[in-house]
């Protein structure tokens, strides 16, 4: 049985002594993608933070490939792990072509994936629409070709046509290069489209977890149990 590509187990955080997120269990495997979900202040990114190498265990601990780790951040990223934080990555100085280049990601792959960036490829980072960016923040976190993917709230104020095309390029690189992938997404419909399974969390604990099939199937009583009314 192949290891998963990253785990939580158990998993203690925050930014002090205090946690903000406790005793978390989550599973990616090779090849799957998985959402994490719930509303603002639900403790996702603080989830993210710990998994990436940005902010150490208070308990618990995270696994890469079978084996627990400490390594920090950027040790994380050379063994093959890609981070798209809540701030966009582009490097608004430089081209779209420069971008792909400086992230050591292919041109000609990223215009596959994202045709509609062809037409920007020389224009300035900083001039980009919201959508361009996060296409390109994508494609230059994708075209290392990492093991494991942790994205958060990618497509975030995004139109329905470009979440999607986020969602589907994610969905490849699972599929044809057996990525494993962690979405913070609020657009929980489409994530739960593209998912495999998903987890809810709710006040710093998982509080639900299933397949994406089986959770979109009761979205409506989801929605209103986890996320309405619950923004502040
Ligand atoms: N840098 C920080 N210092 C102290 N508390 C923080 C910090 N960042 C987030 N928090 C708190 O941790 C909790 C979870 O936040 P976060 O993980 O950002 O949630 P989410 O990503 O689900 O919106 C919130 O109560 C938030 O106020
Ligand atoms: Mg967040």
């Amino acid at each position: 049985m192949t290891n998963p590509a990253i785990e939580a187990r158990n998993l203690s955080a925050g930014y002090g002594k205090q946690a903000v997120i406790r005793n978390i269990n989550i599973v990616v495997n090779p090849g799957e993608v998985v959402a994490l979900l719930g509303s603002n202040g639900a403790g996702k990114t603080t989830t993210m933070l710990s998994l990436a190498g940005e902010l150490s265990p208070l308990e618990g601990e995270v696994l890469i490939d079978g084996k627990p780790t400490k390594a920090p951040l950027h040790v994380r990223a050379k063994q093959g792990m890609s981070y798209v934080t809540e701030e966009k990555s582009v490097i608004m100085g430089l081209s779209t072509r420069d971008n792909l280049r400086v992230a050591k990601a292919d041109v000609d792959e990223a215009l596959r994936l994202f045709p509609s960036l062809d037409k920007r490829i020389s224009v300035a980072g900083g001039s980009l629409s919201g959508g361009e960016q996060q296409m390109l923040t994508l494609a230059r976190a994708l075209g290392r070709h990492p093991k494991i993917l942790l994205a958060d709230e990618l497509s975030m104020g995004l139109a329905p046509l470009i979440v999607q095309r986020l969602l589907q390029a994610v969905r490849e690189a699972a599929d044809t290069r057996g990525t494993g992938v962690l979405l913070v997404e609020q657009h929980v419909r489409q994530a739960l489209k593209y998912a495999d399974r998903a987890y809810v969390m709710r006040r710093g604990v998982v509080e639900l977890e299933g397949t994406a099939k089986e959770l979109a199937s009761r979205i409506d009583d989801i929605e209103a149990t986890y996320f309405a009314g619950a923004k502040a």
